[in-house]
């Protein structure tokens, strides 16, 4: 009779291969957040110069030292420039957070009690953000908001960069003009939205800090994938 292998007998008691535990923002995320930031800021300053050379607000024009491009055909070049860059980096995004189990961990669930509790404690200027693991339902709609905003600007601006291509597609938002103004509607949102997030960011350096160095590494959550349940991890103190 042939003696089982060693390997075979004790598969439970192998030692795993060491990994290292999670940052609060691992690596890819927080390369792919600062790219976005990047892609952002060249997306909306070269969007501007383009809206400028036809209005959809007869009163609003963007002045010159805010805008990206001297001329509008440089405005254009540099919105496909970034718009290659939002776009793969925003498609990375989507699928790192699905598949990490991100997003369902940091962004679900929202609880309608959550809601009130905070928009509460935020109108007596009692918002903390002491657990920087979890994210309250403030900033989770925030979040999953933007992320809904980014999708429909780049749909619609499929439609605006190639509509005979896109026709299908652009037949559901009932013509040419109602996308100029859907995708203007939402860069409207992301600028607002960046508003909000940076100051809030400022406010709580150690947040922006994370960002930058991804913040204290996480007990419970050697990686994302791993997790069984939704539960926001904590920071690991003993680090
Ligand atoms: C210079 C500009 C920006 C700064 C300083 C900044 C800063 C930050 C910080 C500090 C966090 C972590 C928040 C926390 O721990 O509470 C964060 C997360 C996030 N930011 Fe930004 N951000 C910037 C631009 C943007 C832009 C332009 C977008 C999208 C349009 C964006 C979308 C997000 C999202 C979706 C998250 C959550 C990421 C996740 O946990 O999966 N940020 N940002």
């Amino acid at each position: 009779m042939s003696t089982p292998s060693v390997k075979s007998l004790t598969p439970e008691i192998a030692p795993r291969r060491a990994r290292k535990p999670a940052r609060l923002h691992p690596l890819p995320l927080r390369i792919m957040h600062w790219i976005n930031a990047i892609a952002i800021f060249i997306m909306i300053g070269s969007g501007w110069k383009i809206y400028n050379d036809d209005v959809i607000l007869g009163w609003l024009h963007f002045p010159d030292w805010i805008v990206i491009g001297k001329w509008a055909q440089y405005g254009l070049q540099w919105h496909f420039f970034g718009m290659w860059i939002f776009g793969l980096n925003g498609i990375a995004y989507l699928a790192y957070g699905v598949a990490t189990g991100r997003f369902r961990q940091k962004l679900f669930p929202i609880r309608l009690r959550e809601i009130f509790a905070t928009v509460g404690d935020a109108l007596r200027f009692r918002l903390t953000h002491d657990d920087l693991a979890v994210y309250n339902a403030v900033q989770k709609i925030l979040y999953l908001g933007v992320i809904l905003v980014g999708i429909l600007i780049v749909i619609t601006g499929l439609c605006l960069w190639k509509p005979v291509q896109f026709s299908e597609l652009a037949a559901v938002f009932h013509g040419f003009q109602v996308i100029r103004i859907i995708h203007f509607l939402c860069m409207a949102a992301i600028v607002a939205f960046i508003l909000v997030h940076v100051t809030l960011a400022l406010l709580v350096p150690q947040s922006f800090v994370a960002m930058i160095t991804g913040g204290p590494t996480m007990r419970g959550a050697p990686a994302l994938a791993a997790a069984p349940a939704p539960v926001a991890p904590t920071p690991d103190s003993s680090q």
